[in-house]
């Protein structure tokens, strides 16, 4: 088993561990539809993968790796009501308004968000207050869902690239660069290492994001398991909705090199992570 395939596996161990009973109740169901779905794990992977590179047991990791896919878990929950993306598909599945109906969505996100950070306060884990703040910062006002109030707020509205680079960067840029820091936070950074991370999790951040717009445009439905065109039918703030797909391609490619040019800055121990970060920026769905 390589590194990644042993830290999936304990990534879905952890989540399996710290979600409610779905037996217990029509919540817990819901929230439990949210998460044991088949997502990729990319931020509890960066969690893991930027912890074990400098240094961190790995049983430190297990509560923020799970926090930010519990967390990242509720915003997708969230940004597919009618009311935000109104959208009927996600991971190949009904999304959980469809299934469990509106208001029960809405309160397992809300749940799903609480639990995210009672999962942190362990009052075993020395990092937990700095956890918790580094998470709090990245899914509030100025992190995941203040770029989610910014995306609705731009519908419609012809966004110049650096807006746009803005709302990427806080609704999706933030929780990337929290699960990174989380896993440094459990190790030991030296301020250097930190600083690097900081603008690999920024430019990642706004590859990712940049990644999910392209597809949406050329990833058919059935592949990807998102409604195939729902950006464009709801005239969200994409890049190929500013630059055209061909302008969106080539700024990607832009960051991607730039991205490279951090690699070198990186200490062996990341290895694993840089491997990872570039799986990532290369796929094609
Ligand atoms: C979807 O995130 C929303 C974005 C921020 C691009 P992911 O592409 O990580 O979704 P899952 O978790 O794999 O379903
Ligand atoms: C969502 O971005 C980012 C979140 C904070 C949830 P999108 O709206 O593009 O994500 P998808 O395409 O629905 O997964
Ligand atoms: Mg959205
Ligand atoms: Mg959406
Ligand atoms: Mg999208």
């Amino acid at each position: 088993m390589t590194v990644i395939d042993t830290i999936k596996q304990r990534i879905a161990e952890q989540l399996s561990h710290f979600l409610p009973d779905a037996a217990k109740s029509a919540i817990a169901h819901a929230m439990h539809y949210a998460v044991m779905n088949g997502g990729k794990r990319l931020r509890p992977q960066l969690v893991y993968l930027s912890g074990l590179a400098v240094g961190a047991p790995i049983a430190a990791l297990d509560r923020p790796a799970v926090a930010v896919e519990i967390i990242h878990a509720y915003s997708l929950v969230h940004d597919d009501l009618p009311a935000m993306d109104n959208d009927a598909l996600r991971r190949g599945l009904p999304t959980c308004h469809k299934v469990y109906g509106e208001a029960l969505a809405i309160l397992a996100g809300d749940a799903m968000q609480a639990l995210a950070f009672e999962i942190l306060a362990d009052p075993k884990q020395m990092q937990a207050l700095a956890l918790m703040r580094l998470l709090a910062q990245a899914c509030g006002a100025d992190g995941m869902a203040g770029g989610q109030a910014l995306d609705l707020a731009a519908v419609g509205q012809v966004l110049s690239q650096n807006q746009l680079d803005q709302v990427h960067a806080l609704k999706t840029g933030t929780l990337i660069r929290a699960s990174m820091l989380m896993g440094l936070q459990c190790g030991q950074a030296s301020n250097t290492l930190q600083q690097t991370i900081i603008k690999v999790a920024h430019l990642f951040g706004l590859i990712y994001q940049i990644q999910d717009d392209i597809f949406d445009v050329e990833v058919p439905t059935f592949d990807r398991g998102k409604q195939q065109g729902g950006d464009a039918e709801l005239a969200k703030p994409t890049y190929p909705a500013i630059l055209g797909l061909a302008g969106a391609k080539s700024v990607l490619q832009q960051l991607t090199q730039e991205l490279a040019l951090l690699w070198p800055s990186l200490p062996p121990s990341a290895d694993a992570l840089v491997f990872f970060l570039k799986t990532i920026v290369n796929r094609s769905l």
